[in-house]
């Protein structure tokens, strides 16, 4: 899983997320097609994401005898990034529906590529538990860095950021201004074009989800 190099990046090598990628990315895609892998690759890639989180032991009752099982102890926080984000939150839902859900909207500027942050909903206890960014795209990594910066001013310690196709640049930029920040991405793609976006690539994933393109 981490043979590319990067300290801070997970890369999911798993047939069936490279598969349902594939569908992805292809240009053919709409929009109702396109949401539903979205969400389905993510809650793909949560087994993974919460492998470390904390469990606590719980006594029950079984038909059969009383035993000891292991639940959640943590209370979560799953934050997507407005737009694209939203696309992969209901698949990340199915598998933590006790998650809370915060919201940062962030739009890039096409001419700068800088991000420019116009919703900030978040809870007030953000150092409760983990939270896991959500974003498909890490591209220059300017709205990621911004985001994880949001995060931490509202108190979150514990954090990884969940993508779907991930640059080399932008990688690299994560690592520089956001360490100690785990990024797990479906893909790690060749790099960007002059309008910074990643190529392949799968396009403008805010616009193929809501069909805005
Ligand atoms: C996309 C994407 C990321 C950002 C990545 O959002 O969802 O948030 O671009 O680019 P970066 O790494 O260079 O910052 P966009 O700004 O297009 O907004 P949208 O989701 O509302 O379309
Ligand atoms: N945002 C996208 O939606 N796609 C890219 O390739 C880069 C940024």
């Amino acid at each position: 899983m981490n043979d590319h190099g990067y300290p801070n990046l997970v890369v999911f090598d798993h047939p069936l997320i490279k598969h349902k990628l594939s569908y992805l990315r292809e240009s053919s895609t709409g929009h109702r097609a396109f949401r539903a892998l979205m969400s389905q690759i993510a809650g793909l890639m949560v087994y993974e994401v919460t492998r470390s989180f904390a469990t606590r032991p719980v006594r029950i009752e079984t038909p059969m005898a009383g035993t000891t099982v292991h639940r959640l102890s943590c209370v979560v926080t799953v934050v997507p990034v407005l737009r694209a984000g939203l696309g992969m939150t209901a698949g990340v839902l199915d598998l933590m529906p006790e998650a809370r859900v915060g919201h940062l909207g962030m739009a890039r500027d096409e001419a700068t590529l800088e991000p420019r942050a116009y919703l900030n909903k978040l809870p007030p206890d953000l150092d409760a538990g983990p939270v896991v960014l959500i974003d498909p795209m890490l591209a220059t990594g300017g709205s990621a860095v911004a985001a994880i910066g949001m995060l931490r001013e509202a108190g979150a310690l514990d954090l990884r950021m969940v993508c779907l196709v991930a640059s080399p640049e932008g990688v690299e930029r994560m690592e520089a201004e956001a360490p100690g920040v785990t990024v797990y991405t479906a893909a790690l793609d060749d790099r960007l074009d002059e309008r910074g976006y990643i190529l392949p690539g799968l396009g403008d994933a805010g616009d193929r989800l809501f069909g805005t393109g």
